[in-house]
Parts: structure tokens; C-alpha cells; sequence
């Protein structure tokens, strides 16, 4: 198909927008409102082009074969400048003195495009303040143009549904849930809407002053530039204000550094440009993210300031007696070496333990276990995939081979339906969470949420079940039960790729829907409803996370998931199949480069002489051939007195693993202790020597997220003081103790790891540059796999297994004496405890505490207030919080978020673990409530977004502005403009 433009044929894709196609073309063509990801908006009129002679707008037209295009005849042209004159009715061109002025501002680079000298509609201010109630970005209303890019983002892509524009008004602008500050409105601040405004009418607050040389100016000396800007409009016209404007944005090429990164806190993956001058962050900007696109969260978005936090450990610090002191490298390295090498002398090497950082890079995590193997000698080797994903590949392991996302992000987009069970999607993995929320509201996708509260997710979906504690295995056994009876499986993808099926029939037999409908607290017909969604859906992807995995039945609880997803035929096709969300930025990446007791990288067996002996060649060294401890035997063993030593890097073990009092107790007992960080964290109490390590924007390397993407950093800074990158600490930890590294660069460390590694082979530097990424498994030729089964299972004979399972009853469970269940997560604003997000002011205004969430019937019963101070007693430990009443959560059931390292939630988790992995249960805990004294305020301040009421539209209602009595389209009438 082709159209032709301007006298030029071009060719077209079926169902492109014109203005794709022109855009493909290379012609220069006005739009101000269109974002290709946002879709058309068709706010702003200065696409207008002529088809066949008649003017409309090229982002709202599809290209049709045939069609005959005009972009810049006189009536197009006309149109297209009066639309943008209209435009600068609304904003005041500044640029000179403009933190927005970076060669990239779409009004800017409009009006250089169109020539425009002088505007016919006057500029009018708008009545209305300037809004900085938002702790990271601000609204200036009188510079926005009303394009309504952000109404469309943060409705329709970020889905928060918090904007609108009020076309009606005399003087509509941009209003936040209907008319609210934004600070005290529904706005998360994931900042979607600051990324996409093609100007500087909503902009980061850390830009403001610092981006151009002259806009840091005291603001009467700012105004008074403004002003002779203005004033020299009439006389000069805007093209010499606008040389001016861009020769200072030149200069600025020269203090403004853009790095690109991937976001350090969750496992979406999300990646950008950061901007920086010296240290400062400007901001970070999302553009072309393979997962993200433009968006994220507010911890990727504004939660950088721990990078430049005063907190940061900057040398080396030795234990003396009860207190540390500062000492240089060399004297920190050598007592490390040293003590490694007496202690692997006098008790064996098994004696030392190492845990690598799920924060960290894959890089990083493969010198940290060949430093344990190759160097000490040991398999006592984890990372914290234990405490949360480490049943869910088991699961997956068990079923269908591979222990990854069996899919992309996209594909969970492209699903029919989507079912998430125990995962707070919204608030854990908020980019990721937005596909499915726009899939939902703008596709039809269906959404069956099963969790313990009611969270966001829950909230939307389609049916919401909420068992009982632990029973999701049940439920789950039973759905897959009665479609098997009720001949809905499909059983043509069963006969072909599913091995066991009559063994797994026979293991359901305990799972019958009434029994499920018991145990589990779910009518039989909400099960029966269930059952027929997913059999006709065209297409299923689950999604689970911690509130399935840290159950003593986590790893069958995560295998009942794939046996569902086999009864139904939903792998091997785009839009289905098996997603556990993974928590941590790499903790994909540190089990896939080898940070596991009984896994070289690429999930290859330490017990396999093969695999040894490849290892121990490539290496030039004896390997242990036994798996060794994971970190929960580890912490056992410590307390046996087996273990002697430890040396753990990114890790806040001490407050994130369960029991926390027990691991406590642990870590104070070991003979020598070193601990590897960027702060002086709670863990870091115990240690004998702290080694400051460097976060990801002070570094390069590579990260591997959920979706199994694998993806480059770049470095932005320079190590803060004398902190270091942590391969290099690790690598000379290693070279002191013999081992002869020569890594000069994380590119050489991983050109040892691809060929070790069939999972990696083709991995290289080279094509991960940039933006560009790998989703495992990579081939030597450099293809990888987004859809991981598309001919085969991960099995010798290419099928999955069913996978039969028992039933047994959680742990730790409620008495007349713990008569409460305690469940507990992340919160939206905080990374797990905190130790990154609390160093951001902003972050730390909006929720500066942890809380327990109560229901309104306990909070009756008990005499319980919002802000009342409560104890909470487990049979492992207590602690206290201030009470927030809310319906998220019913009857007996409390919840409590991660983010405190004053009182961790991980003081009242039980020893018990998942039996296969040993992943504690966490979510199996039993308390006793004891309200201490009068209510205080509540630890949710007002400015939470929980405060907001959201305004639900579908994207900006274009329709409503050209209702207005003042509204024409433009080129209907011929304007004369003057121009260049
Ligand atoms: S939630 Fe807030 S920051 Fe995010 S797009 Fe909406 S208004 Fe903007
Ligand atoms: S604030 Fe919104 S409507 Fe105003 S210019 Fe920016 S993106 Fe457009
Ligand atoms: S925390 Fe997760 S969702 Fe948020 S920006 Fe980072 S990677 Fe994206
Ligand atoms: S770009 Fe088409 S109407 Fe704005």
C-alpha cells in the first residue's frame, strides 16, 4: 500500500497513522500534542494536512492506500500556523532564560520550524498560581499550552486517572482529582505527565535554576530577563530571540551530562537518560525504554538522593571493640584477605559463606561466587532470590523447565486476561502494573486479582477473590480439577505437549470445589466463574509474587499455577504464560550469573562433573563438588558453629531476612564479618570490616530483569569519595588471596562468563549498547528468545510435566493467644526497608513511617483509632506501630509494609521456610494485638496519594474543547500571519 506526499510516493503499513507515515518520510510536519506513545490526542491542530483536498489532522487519520497528501500547500500551512499561534496565546516564549530550553522542547522547536516571527493572538496569563505543592515537580498554568499530553498519560497510560482539563472554563488548565493541589491530591508522582509535556509547563523541580546558565537567577532579576525578552519580541521578532536561546543551549551541552541507566529499585526493568551537572541530578528522563517506554515510578522517577546523601560510606571502616574507625584500602583489603585465609585454614573453607547483592550487577554476582568457589572454595553462596522468587522457579523448574517470566511485559499486555495472585502489582511493580491497568480500561483485557487485602489491582479487577491465609494452592488445584472434569482443558495442547497427565489427574482428586470453597472461604460459583474466564480467554498470563512464594507450600503453590496454565493451553503462544514478578532490579540476574549454593551461572550443577570440569579448566582450580548452604542454612549454621565467616555485599540481611532477631544473633556470633556497602546500615553493626561499595549510577555493568531482559548501565558519576565500584573490591579481595584477576572492565568479566554459560552465549557489550537489550536464552549468534517456549519445552523430549501435589496447612497459625494474621509487603514509595528511598526528602514527606493496616471491624472491637499506637507480639518477637484503619483489609487480618528499619516487620516472621527452597514464610505469622495508650496523629500525612479522589475519564475528551462556542477549526478561515 502506498500514498503519496507532496508528490512523492511513500509506503505505508497497514493501519498506520498519516502521521507516522509522514514521519517515516523525513518531512518535517508541526505537531505539538502527538506522542507516538500516547497515541493521537488531536488537542493542538498543527498537523493539519490536506488528503484529497481536505484539511484534517494527520495524528487522527489512519493512512489509506491511494490517499493523496499535502503537508504543506497554503491552506495546510495556514491552518497549521494559526493552530500554533493559538498555541502561543497560551505560552510565554522565554527560551533564553529557560530551565526547558535543551534542543529538545516541542514549543520551542515548533515555532523555529514554522518560522514564526511574530504571533497574532496575543499571549494572555492565565488566573491561576503557579502549583508547587508536589514535593518533585511543579505546574506553571500560565505556560501551558493545553495540549493535554499529560491528561492522556496519567490517564490512559499510567491509568492514576488524577488529571483532566476543564474545557469548559473560561480558562481551562490542567486540574489535579477535579481541582486539588497537587500535593494533597491522588497524584503517585510517577511523573509520566512531567515526561511527556513538550514544554516547561510541568517540570522537575530539581531542574529548575540548574539547567541553563542564566535561569538560576534570583527570581526579580529572572523576571526583569523575561521581560526584555518580551520586550524586544515586537522589534526583533522571535528568530533572533530564538538564536539566542539556542546558542545558550548549546552551551549547556557542555555541564549537562545524560547517562543512560536502568532504574535500581524493582524488577520491571525500566530504564533512561539520567541528567546530571557535576553531581547534581537534573532529572531523569524516560524516552525509549524497551520495557518502559516513557514511563515509571516515583522511586525511578525521583528516588536518586541517596546516590549524594551525606550518609554515604566513604572509606573503609574496621571494628575496634564496640565501636568502627576509618582505615585506607589497603590495610581494610589485607586484614579481609588475611582473615579469609586463617580462618579457610584452621576450620576448612566450608566455614565461609558469602552473600551476593540482588542490587547489584551480574558481573558483580559472578566474581562474588567464583571468588567462593575458585578462590575460597566453597558452594556457601546465595543471594536474596531465597526470601522471595526461589520457589517460583522450582515451580516453573518442575513444569515447563526454564525458571523465568515465560514471556515479556508486552505479551501480559496483549493477554486476554489476567490473573494476579498474591502480588501488589500497583504498588511493587507499578510500570509493569500499568499495562495491565490500560489493557484493562482501554482493551477489554479481564483481570481476576486474588490477595489478602484489597489493594489497587484488586480494586479494579473483574472478580476478586480473597481466600484464606495460604489456601491459594488449594483453590487453584481445584479450579484445574473441575476444568479437567468438565472437559474444558484444552486437551489437543495436553495430548501434544504436557507429559503425566493421568497421574496429575489423580492428585486432584482431594481438590474438590466444595471442599476448596471450605477451606479456602470462596463460594463455589466465584470458583466456577473463575474457571470459565480462563477457559475463554483467548489467552492467560499469571502473575504472582511474594504473597504466593513465602508460604511454607510456595513452591507448590507456584506449580499449581503452571499446572493451570498447562490444562489450558496457555503457553507458547503471545499473551500467555507464567510471570513470577521478581522484586529486586537483579535478582533475575544474580541466580542467572551463579549466586546460588548449587548453580554455576546459567542454572549449570556444581554436583555435575561435566559441568566441573569445565568450570575448573576455564578457572585452572580443584571446585568443591557439593551444593553448599543457602542463606537460611547459613544463618543455622552460624548458630551450630560450623560457619565461621561471612562476607555479604548489598545486603540488609538483617532486617529483610525472616525471624530478624534470630538472623541477629547470628550475624553477632561469627569469629569475622565483612560487610560491603553504600551505607552504614543495620547489618553493618555486626560487621568486622565495612568496605563502601558504589550504587549503579557510579558504576557500569549490566542488570537482567523480570522479563529475563538484560540490560547496560553507564557510568554517571564518578565513585563518591573513596568508595568503589564492588567488582573491583572483590577482585582485589581476590587477587590478595592469590587468585590473579585481570578484569580491567565489567565487559571482560562478562566475555569470561558467555562462553561458561550456554544461557549468556551470545552476550556481549557490543549488543547491549545503548538501548539495546538481550532477553535470555541468548544464542551464540546473538538471537534471544522474548517468548521463551515457542517450540518446545526446556525438557529432553521438549514437553512440560504435569507436576501432582499434596496438600498440606500453613504454619505458624492463630490461637486463642495469636488470634490475628499478619500479612506484609512493600508499599508503593519504599524499596523493602528503605535504606534508598528514605534518603529522598520527598519520598520521606509522603510517607515517612511504617504502619499496621487494620480493618474497621477490629479497630470497632479492640477500641482502635487511626494513628493509635499498637504492640504487636508474635511468638518470635514484638514490636510497635501506629494503626491506620482502612477496608483494604477485613476481619482478623492486619498488614504491615517492609519499609522500617526501627521496627522491622521481620522481628515477628517465623524460621519456618518453603520445604523444597527454603524461602521463609514469611506471610505465615500469627500475632497478638495490645493498643498502647491515646491516638496520635495518623503515619500516613495528608499529602499521601491514599488521600486523593481520582477523576476517571478516558484521556483528555478532545471532544469537549471543540464543543466550546469559541472553537474553530483551523484553516477554515485563511489567517494571515506574518512570517519570516
Ligand atoms: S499520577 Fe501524578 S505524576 Fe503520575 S501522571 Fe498522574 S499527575 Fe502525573
Ligand atoms: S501541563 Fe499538560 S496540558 Fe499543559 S503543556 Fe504540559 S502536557 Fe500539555
Ligand atoms: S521501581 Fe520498578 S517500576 Fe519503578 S521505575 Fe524502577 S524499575 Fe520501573
Ligand atoms: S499533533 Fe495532531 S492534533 Fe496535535
Amino acid at each position: 500500500m502506498s500514498i503519496t506526499v507532496n508528490q512523492s510516493t511513500r509506503a505505508i503499513e497497514p493501519g498506520e497513522r498519516l502521521i507516522d507515515a509522514i514521519n517515516r518520510s523525513g518531512i518535517d510536519l508541526p505537531q505539538v500534542c502527538y506522542h507516538p506513545q500516547l497515541g493521537p490526542i488531536q488537542t493542538c491542530d498543527t498537523c493539519m494536512v490536506e488528503v484529497d483536498g481536505k484539511l484534517v489532522r494527520a495524528c487522527g487519520t489512519l493512512a489509506e492506500d491511494g490517499m493523496n497528501v499535502a503537508t504543506s500547500s497554503a491552506r495546510a500551512d495556514a491552518a497549521q500556523r494559526e493552530a500554533f499561534d493559538r498555541i502561543l496565546g497560551n505560552h510565554l516564549l522565554y527560551c533564553t532564560v529557560c530551565d526547558n530550553s535543551n534542543g529538545n522542547c516541542t514549543v520551542h522547536n515548533t515555532t523555529k520550524l514554522l518560522h514564526v516571527e511574530h504571533q497574532e493572538i496575543p499571549y494572555k496569563s492565565k488566573p491561576y498560581e503557579v502549583d508547587m505543592s508536589n514535593p518533585f515537580y511543579r505546574y506553571d498554568p500560565d505556560q501551558c499550552i493545553l495540549c493535554g499530553r499529560c491528561v492522556e498519560a496519567c490517564q490512559n497510560l499510567q491509568v492514576n486517572e488524577t488529571l483532566s482539563i476543564d474545557w469548559e472554563n473560561a480558562h481551562p488548565r490542567v486540574l489535579w482529582d477535579g481541582g486539588a493541589p497537587i500535593g494533597e491530591s491522588s497524584c503517585v508522582s510517577c511523573g509520566h505527565c512531567v515526561t511527556v509535556c513538550p514544554c516547561n509547563a510541568l517540570m522537575e523541580k530539581s531542574m529548575l535554576g540548574e539547567a541553563g546558565y542564566f535561569t538560576g537567577l534570583p527570581e526579580p532579576a529572572l523576571n526583569g530577563m523575561i521581560d526584555v525578552v518580551k520586550g524586544i519580541e515586537p522589534e526583533l521578532g522571535y528568530g533572533a530571540i530564538l538564536q539566542l536561546s539556542e546558542v545558550e543551549a548549546a552551551m549547556r551541552e557542555s555541564h549537562i551530562k545524560r547517562t543512560k541507566t536502568v532504574c535500581t529499585y524493582c524488577g520491571v526493568g525500566c530504564s533512561f537518560d539520567i541528567w546530571t551537572k557535576d553531581r547534581h541530578i537534573l532529572k531523569v528522563e524516560p524516552a525509549h525504554g524497551p520495557a518502559n517506554g516513557v514511563s515509571t515510578c516515583i522511586k525511578g522517577k525521583f528516588g536518586w538522593d541517596y546516590v549524594n546523601s551525606p550518609d554515604r560510606l566513604t572509606k573503609p571502616l574496621i571494628r575496634e571493640g564496640d565501636s568502627f574507625r576509618e582505615a585506607c584500602w589497603d590495610e581494610a583489603l589485607t586484614l579481609v584477605a588475611r582473615r579469609f585465609a586463617e580462618i579457610k585454614a584452621a576450620t576448612g573453607p566450608d566455614s565461609l559463606a558469602f552473600i551476593s547483592s540482588s542490587k547489584c550487577t551480574n558481573e558483580e554476582s559472578y566474581l562474588m561466587q567464583k571468588l567462593a568457589r575458585a578462590v575460597i572454595g566453597t558452594n556457601n553462596m546465595d543471594n536474596c532470590s531465597r526470601y522471595c522468587q526461589a520457589p517460583a522457579t522450582t515451580g516453573l523448574f518442575r513444569t515447563v523447565g526454564y525458571g523465568g517470566d515465560s514471556g515479556s511485559i508486552s505479551d501480559i499486555e496483549q493477554a486476554g486476561l489476567v490473573l494476579i495472585i498474591g502480588s501488589n502489582t500497583a504498588e511493587s511493580h507499578p510500570v509493569l502494573a500499568t499495562r495491565v491497568k490500560r489493557s484493562h480500561k482501554l482493551r477489554g483485557q479481564k483481570l481476576i486479582v486474588s490477595d489478602l487485602r484489597e489493594n489497587e489491582m484488586a480494586r479494579r479487577a473483574d472478580v476478586f477473590l480473597h481466600p484464606r491465609p495460604g489456601t491459594d494452592l488449594f483453590w487453584l488445584s481445584a479450579v484445574t480439577r473441575y476444568i479437567l472434569d468438565n472437559g474444558l482443558a484444552n486437551q489437543a495442547f495436553i495430548d501434544k505437549w504436557v507429559n503425566g497427565a493421568e497421574e496429575y489427574k489423580q492428585s486432584l482428586e482431594p481438590f474438590t470445589l466444595e471442599l476448596a470453597s471450605q477451606r479456602c472461604g470462596l463460594p463455589i460459583e466465584t470458583l466456577t466463574k473463575v474457571a470459565h474466564m480462563i477457559v475463554e480467554a483467548d489467552s492467560v498470563c499469571v502473575l504472582w509474587a511474594m504473597g504466593v512464594t513465602q508460604h511454607t507450600m510456595g513452591s507448590d503453590t507456584s506449580t499449581a499455577i503452571s499446572n493451570l496454565l498447562l490444562a489450558t493451553g496457555n503457553y507458547m503462544r503471545p499473551g500467555t504464560g507464567a510471570y513470577p514478578l521478581r522484586g529486586h532490579n537483579n535478582v533475575q540476574g544474580a541466580s542467572d550469573h551463579g549466586a546460588m549454593p548449587n548453580y554455576f551461572p546459567g542454572y549449570q550443577k556444581v554436583d555435575d562433573p561435566v559441568i566441573r570440569a569445565k568450570f575448573e579448566k576455564a578457572w585452572n582450580v580443584t571446585l568443591p563438588p557439593k551444593p553448599g548452604l543457602d542463606n537460611h542454612l547459613m544463618i543455622d549454621a552460624i548458630h551450630d558453629g560450623h560457619l565461621k565467616s561471612m562476607y555479604v555485599f548489598g545486603e540488609e540481611m538483617s532486617l529483610v531476612d525472616s525471624n530478624a532477631n534470630y538472623v541477629a544473633d547470628a550475624l553477632s556470633k561469627l569469629d569475622f564479618f565483612v560487610m560491603q556497602e553504600i551505607f552504614f546500615t543495620e547489618t553493618c553493626r555486626y560487621a568486622d570490616v565495612i568496605l563502601p561499595g558504589s550504587p549503579s549510577l557510579e558504576k557500569e555493568g549490566t542488570f537482567t530483569s523480570t522479563e529475563r531482559r538484560i540490560q547496560r548501565l553507564y557510568q554517571a558519576f564518578e565513585p563518591l569519595g573513596e568508595s568503589r565500584p564492588d567488582w573491583e573490591i572483590i577482585q582485589d579481595i581476590a587477587n590478595r588471596l592469590g587468585a590473579g584477576w585481570k578484569y580491567e572492565h565489567p565487559s571482560e568479566i562478562y566475555r569470561e562468563i558467555a562462553p561458561l554459560t550456554p544461557l549468556m552465549a551470545g552476550v556481549t557489550y557490543e549488543r547491549l549498547e545503548g538501548y539495546k537489550t538481550l532477553q535470555w536464552p541468548v544464542a551464540e549468534d546473538g538471537s534471544d528468545q522474548p517468548l521463551l517456549y515457542t517450540k518446545q519445552f526446556k525438557f529432553p523430549d521438549g514437553k512440560a510435566n504435569f507436576y501432582p501435589l499434596t496438600w498440606s496447612e500453613p504454619t505458624d497459625q492463630q490461637d486463642s493467644e495469636y488470634d490475628l494474621h499478619l500479612n506484609n509487603g512493600r508499599l508503593l514509595e519504599h524499596f523493602h526497608e528503605g535504606n534508598m528511598t528514605y534518603r529522598t526528602e520527598g519520598i520521606r514527606e509522603k510517607t515517612p513511617c511504617t504502619f499496621v493496616e487494620v480493618s474497621p471491624e477490629l479497630a470497632a472491637d479492640r477500641g482502635i483509632e487511626t494513628g493509635s499506637w499498637v504492640q504487636l507480639t508474635s511468638r518470635y518477637g514484638k514490636m510497635r506501630a501506629q494503626a491506620v484503619i482502612t477496608t483494604r483489609v477485613t476481619g482478623r487480618e492486619l498488614y504491615m509494609p517492609m519499609n522500617s528499619v526501627e521496627e522491622p516487620v521481620n522481628r515477628l516472621t517465623s524460621s519456618y521456610t518453603d520445604k523444597v527452597t527454603h524461602t521463609p514464610a514469611y506471610k505465615e505469622t500469627s500475632v497478638q494485638l495490645k493498643v498502647l495508650g491515646e491516638a496520635g496523629e495518623n503515619p500516613l500525612p495528608r499529602t499521601n496519594s491514599r488521600f486523593g479522589h481520582p477523576t476517571p475519564q478516558n484521556g483528555v475528551e478532545v471532544e469537549r474543547k471543540w464543543k466550546r462556542k469559541d472553537y474553530r477549526e483551523p484553516g477554515v478561515q485563511l489567517v494571515q500571519i506574518q512570517t519570516r
